[in-house]
């Protein structure tokens, strides 16, 4: 299963990328705008750390416009995916992206019928908001095993699913059971799936148990 982080935090990237967990950034206006961070420049700067694909969203809501944005979008740097909505606008514009060779990742998918059409534009990433749907009483996962039958149906949809608003470790547990290619993470979720108590107290366990031994391996 491959990361992307969900966000623009350059020191977050860094670090995690260390460890090989960055396979990619997503963002969109509310990240950007919550980062206070000039949005080209930003893209830049993470698209300058990470080879993988850096999501970027458009704000127009035509399809002229939108691919007007996601063109300029994409002169920032070649790994750019262009980031629109899952309305009839953000469809024609994901098709006529596509066909220009420019990766697309559909955002605000709430079912699998809207995720069948995006696959059918050509979107390289469809993204189901999973923790939006728990919001509203829903189970969110679900989508994403549907949207996995749906597309194993159909050979010919080479669209990837990466598994957004994904607010836990039990969301990212349950997307790599389900199948989901990606899920795109805040940073604050992937430090914490690297824990759990157990490790900590076996981890003191055997540090205590190798002092009283007095030995030393350098
Ligand atoms: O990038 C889109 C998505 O991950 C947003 O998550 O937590 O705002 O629903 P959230």
């Amino acid at each position: 299963m491959k990361f992307f982080i969900d966000s623009v935090d350059i020191d977050a990237i860094k670090e995690f990328n260390k460890s090989g967990m960055v396979d990619g950034v997503t963002t969109n206006p509310s990240i950007i705008a919550k980062s206070g961070r000039d949005f080209k420049e930003v893209i830049e700067e993470i698209c300058s750390i990470v080879s993988g694909p850096v999501s970027a969203e458009v704000t127009a809501t035509e399809s002229s416009g939108m691919i007007e944005e996601g063109l300029f979008l994409n002169r920032i740097a070649r790994n750019v995916a262009i980031k629109v909505p899952l309305t009839w606008e953000g469809l024609e514009a994901c098709k006529n992206l596509s066909d220009q060779d420019i990766m697309v990742n559909v955002t605000l998918c709430f079912s699998a019928q809207q995720a069948l059409l995006a696959g059918k534009a050509g979107a390289t990433f469809i993204s189901p908001f999973i923790g939006r749907l728990d919001d509203i009483g829903e189970e969110g996962m679900d989508l994403i095993r549907d949207i996995k039958t749906i597309y194993n149906n159909y050979p010919e949809i080479k669209t990837e699913i990466l598994a957004a608003s994904i607010r836990n470790i039990e969301h990212v547990k349950k997307a790599a059971i389900f199948g989901a290619d990606i899920a795109t993470l805040p940073p604050q979720v992937v430090r914490d799936l690297a824990l759990h108590p157990l490790t900590d107290k076996g981890l003191e366990a055997f540090l205590n148990d190798w002092k009283s031994s007095g030995q030393k391996i350098i």
